[in-house]
C-alpha cells in the first residue's frame, strides 16, 4: 500500500539515520541555554509574587542587598527601561504576554516576577530572593475551572492574528441537528496541561557595548531577536540571540518570556553577563501552559451513521492581559464529510499566567472532543468506529471547498485496524478478557496542518571535500541539524560526516520558527535552491578556471553528481572532485543562497493541505485492584514522504506516550485559595513515564505531497499527540463501562464500574 520509493537506495532520504548530533549529546559537548560560561558571570533569580489578584505596596529588600555575594535586588524602581513589544508583519514579534516585566505593580497571576535577585552565585541569588519580602493590597482572584465565555465582539485579537470568533459555519446546523434521527450533545473538558521539558527555561545576556547577545533556548530565535530588539529599543542587528540545543519545549520556548527580559535589563545595569535559570515550579507559573478547554459537541446522524450536522462550541481560559485563543476548532470543519456545520470559540479570563501553544494547539483538545463524540456516536447506533468514519470520508475539503493535497486516512484506517487486530474486536462493554484482565479497545483518528514558514539557508562546498549547511533555525531535540545534513547529503553525494551543519544563530540565514511541525517541511526548497546555486558556481569555477579540465566548456554541458563535475557526456568516471577542483582554481568555498517563501495563511489555497493518521489503543482493566493500564497502540500517520523514519518514529511514540499522560496523568491544578499552580513539582504533576508505555506500533504511509515542497515531506511532531487521548477513552469505556469526559480519567471514575474480571 505505501507508494513506491521514488529515490535511490542510496539516497539519504527515506533512510533510518541515526542523529548525527547524537555522539554530542550523549557525551555532554552538546551546550544547552544554560552550559554557557563568561568571566565575571552573574546569577539571577527571580521574587515571585504569591498573590494571584492585586497590587504590590511595598517591597522590602533591605535584608536581601546586604547579603554575602549580592549585587542588586532589582524592582520596579532600579530596572532601568524595558518598552512593550508591539506586532509587526507576519511572525514578527509574537509574544503571549506583551507587558514588560515590572512595568506596573499590579498582580495578575500568582508567581508574576516581582523582583530579581542578582548575585555572584546561583545559591546566594537563590538565598536573597527568598528575603525579599513583599506587602500587598490583595484582590479576589478568579481561578474558577468552570468556564463561561466572556463577552466578546464577533473578531477578537489574539495572541497571533484577529480571530473571527464564528469559525466556520455551513448549512443550518442547528436546524439540521433538530430533526436528525440520531442525535448526541455532549461536553468534553480538558485540565490546564503544563508543558514539562527536561530543560528548563534559562537565558544568559551579554551586554558589549550596545551590542547584545542572549543564549537562550528558543523555538524562534529570529522572533526573539525581534522582541528584545523591541524591549531594549535596539537596532535589530544590535541583538544575537544563540541557540545551539533545546531540551524539547513542547511550544513553551516558541514565545519569548519575561525572565529573558530580566537577564537582558540586569546584565545591562550590572555590565557584566547575567544568567537566569528557572525553577520547576516557575515552569508551572510564568512560561505557559495549554488552558482548560471545555467543549460542547452536538452531532447529528441518520440512523445508519451519516452525520447531517456537526455542531461544536468550545471555551478556554486566557489570562488577564493576554489574549490567547486554543483553536480547538482547527481539525472540525473538514475532518468529516457534513453538509451543516458550526463552530464557534469563546474565552473566559482568568488570573492564571499566559496560555501558550502546547504541542498540537488546539487540534490536541479539539481533537478529544470531536473524535471522543464520533466515538460514541457509533457505540450509540451500534456501528463500528473505524466504519462510522469511513461513512463519513469526506472527498473535498468541505471548509474551504477545495481538494486535500494528500489525503490517505482511510488507508491509516485500513493498515492500523489490520496491525491491531481490530476485527477480533467484540463490541460489547466487558466482553473481551485475557489472563484474568478485561480488555477495553478504542481507537480514534488524528490530522494536524502541514505548511511551509519561510525560510532561508545557505550551503557552501569547500576545498576540502566537505560542505557546511547554514539556517537559523532551531533543532529543539526532534532531529533538525540531522535532516538539514541529508538534503545536502542528497544535493551532493557527499556523507553526512563531511557535512557541516550551523543552526541556531541569529548570525545565520533567517529559518523558520520550530512550531507547527513546520520545520522540515519549509527548510527543503530553500536548501536546494541554496545548494543549486552553490553548484552552479562550482560549475562556472569549473568552465574558467585556466588549467581547468572543463575550462570553454559550456557550464550546460557539465554535470555534478556524488561529489564529481564531469562533462555529462563522458560520465563521472572521467570528471574531477569538486575538492580537487576548488583547489586547483585556488578557491576555499563556493556558496549558494537559496529562500523559499511562506505558505502558512495563504489566502487563496489551492489545496487544503494536512496530514493525517489514527491510533488503536488496548487497555487492560483490573477491577479488583481498579487498575488501568495502557498495554498496547498502534499507530499508522500519513504525514508524506518520511524524510528520517528513524527520527519520524522517535517523535510518534514521544507523542503517543504524552497521550498517554494527557488521557490518564496531567492536570495542573490551581489552588483556589491563592490561585498557585499546586502540583507544580514532577512528582506532583504526573506524566506518563517508562513504566507506563506499552509497546507502541508507528507505521508510515510515506505518500509523498509534492504540493507542500520537492520531496513531499510534511510534519511530524505534533499530529501523533492528536487524537490519541480520544482512544485511550473510548477502550476505557470499551472495558469499564464507564464514559469519562473529563481528563484526565482518574481512578476515582472507574470505581463505579459494574465489569468484574
Ligand atoms: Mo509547537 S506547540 O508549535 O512548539
Amino acid at each position: 500500500m505505501p507508494a513506491t520509493q521514488e529515490t535511490s537506495t542510496t539516497s539519504p532520504i527515506g533512510r533510518k539515520t541515526p542523529r548525527v548530533d547524537g555522539p554530542l549529546k550523549v557525551s555532554g559537548a552538546a551546550q544547552y541555554a544554560s552550559d554557557f560560561h563568561f568571566p565575571g558571570m552573574l546569577y539571577a533569580v527571580p521574587v515571585e509574587a504569591t498573590i494571584a489578584s492585586g497590587k504590590v505596596t511595598k517591597l522590602d529588600t533591605a535584608a536581601a542587598e546586604k547579603m554575602p555575594g549580592v549585587r542588586a535586588i532589582f524592582h520596579r524602581q532600579n530596572i532601568g527601561k524595558i518598552f512593550r513589544s508591539v506586532k509587526g508583519d507576519g511572525f514578527e514579534g509574537i509574544i503571549d504576554e506583551r507587558r514588560p516585566p515590572f512595568e506596573d505593580d499590579v498582580i495578575r497571576y500568582y508567581g508574576q516576577y516581582i523582583a530579581l535577585a542578582v548575585a555572584d552565585t546561583f545559591e546566594s541569588a537563590k538565598a536573597a530572593a527568598d528575603v525579599v519580602r513583599a506587602t500587598y493590597a490583595k484582590e479576589k482572584h478568579n481561578v474558577e475551572i468552570d468556564l463561561k465565555a466572556d463577552d466578546e465582539p464577533d473578531e477578537v485579537e489574539t495572541s497571533f492574528v484577529p480571530v473571527k470568533r464564528l469559525q466556520s459555519e455551513r448549512g443550518d446546523a442547528g436546524g439540521a441537528f433538530a430533526s436528525a434521527p440520531a442525535k448526541l450533545d455532549q461536553t468534553y473538558v480538558t485540565p490546564t496541561h503544563t508543558h514539562n521539558p527536561i530543560e528548563l527555561q534559562a537565558a544568559t545576556a551579554i551586554w558589549e557595548g550596545s551590542m547584545l547577545t542572549i543564549y537562550e533556548e528558543s523555538q524562534a530565535i529570529f522572533n526573539l531577536k525581534g522582541i528584545l530588539a523591541q524591549m531594549f529599543g535596539l537596532p535589530k542587528e544590535n541583538v544575537r540571540v544563540i541557540t545551539k540545543f533545546v531540551g524539547s519545549g513542547f511550544g513553551s520556548k516558541l514565545w519569548p518570556w519575561t525572565h529573558c527580559a530580566l537577564a537582558v535589563a540586569a546584565a545591562r545595569q550590572l555590565g557584566k553577563p547575567v544568567k537566569l535559570v528557572l525553577s520547576r515550579k516557575m515552569m508551572f507559573q510564568s512560561v505557559g501552559h495549554r488552558p482548560r478547554t471545555q467543549q460542547r459537541v452536538r452531532l447529528g446522524a441518520t440512523t445508519d451513521g451519516k452525520l447531517v450536522s456537526l455542531q461544536h462550541d468550545y471555551v478556554n481560559h486566557h489570562a488577564i492581559l493576554d489574549n490567547y485563543h486554543e483553536d480547538c476548532g482547527e481539525a472540525t470543519a473538514f475532518q468529516y464529510s457534513v453538509p451543516n456545520l458550526r463552530v464557534e470559540f469563546g474565552r473566559a479570563r482568568r488570573n492564571v499566567g499566559s496560555p501558550t501553544p502546547m504541542r498540537g494547539p488546539g487540534a490536541v483538545p479539539g481533537l478529544y472532543a470531536t473524535e471522543s463524540a464520533m466515538n460514541e456516536l457509533a457505540d450509540q447506533l451500534k456501528i463500528d468506529p473505524v466504519q462510522l468514519r469511513v461513512l463519513n470520508e469526506p472527498k473535498i475539503d468541505e471548509s474551504l471547498g477545495i481538494p486535500f493535497s494528500s489525503r490517505h486516512l482511510l488507508e491509516c484506517f485500513e493498515l492500523g485496524a489490520e496491525k491491531f487486530g481490530w476485527s477480533k474486536r467484540k463490541p460489547e462493554v466487558g466482553s473481551m478478557k485475557r489472563d484474568g484482565l478485561v480488555l477495553g479497545w478504542g481507537m480514534a483518528g488524528c490530522t494536524w496542518v502541514a505548511a511551509r514558514f519561510p525560510a532561508e539557508a545557505s550551503v557552501q562546498l569547500r576545498d576540502d571535500g566537505t560542505a557546511r549547511v547554514a539556517c537559523g533555525t532551531q533543532d529543539i531535540g526532534t532531529g533538525t541539524y540531522t535532516i538539514l545534513a541529508q538534503l545536502v547529503s542528497q544535493k551532493t553525494g557527499l556523507p553526512l560526516d563531511k557535512i557541516e551543519v550551523a543552526l541556531g544563530d541569529t548570525s545565520l540565514p533567517e529559518g523558520p520558527i520550530s512550531g507547527g511541525s513546520m520545520v522540515t517541511g519549509s527548510v527543503i526548497p530553500a536548501v536546494f535552491a541554496a545548494a543549486d546555486k552553490a553548484i552552479t558556481s562550482l560549475l562556472t569555477i569549473a568552465t574558467t578556471t585556466p588549467g581547468s579540465p572543463f575550462e570553454k566548456r559550456e557550464s550546460t554541458a557539465l554535470a555534478f553528481e556524488s561529489g564529481r563535475v564531469f562533462v555529462k557526456a563522458d560520465g563521472p568516471a572521467d570528471g574531477m572532485t569538486f575538492a580537487d577542483l576548488l583547489r586547483r582554481a585556488n578557491v576555499r568555498f563556493v556558496t549558494g543562497s537559496g529562500k523559499a517563501e511562506s505558505t502558512f495563511g495563504e489566502k487563496n489555497p489551492k489545496f487544503s493541505m494536512h496530514s493525517f493518521g489514527c491510533h488503536f489503543v488496548e487497555v487492560t482493566w483490573q477491577p479488583a485492584i481498579a487498575r488501568l493500564r495502557v498495554s498496547r497502540v498502534v499507530t499508522v500517520i500519513d504525514a508524506g514522504r518520511i524524510l528520517n523514519p528513524l527520527a519520524g518514529r522517535n517523535q510518534i511514540e514521544g507523542a503517543v506516550v504524552m497521550g498517554i499522560g494527557m488521557a490518564l496523568l496531567e492536570h495542573t491544578h490551581y489552588d483556589p485559595q491563592n490561585g498557585a499552580p499546586i502540583n507544580s513539582n514532577l512528582a506532583d504533576y504526573m506524566v506518563a513515564v517508562n513504566a507506563d508505555v506499552p509497546p507502541i506500533d508507528v507505521h508510515f504511509l510515506d505518500f509523498p505531497d509534492k504540493e507542500l515542497n520537492e520531496l513531499g515531506a510534511r510534519g511530524i511532531g505534533e499530529i501523533g499527540l492528536a487524537g490519541i487521548a480520544a482512544a485511550i477513552t473510548a477502550a476505557v469505556h470499551h472495558a469499564t463501562g464507564v464514559r469519562v469526559r473529563e481528563l484526565p480519567v482518574r481512578i476515582e471514575d472507574l470505581l463505579t464500574s459494574s465489569i468484574l474480571a
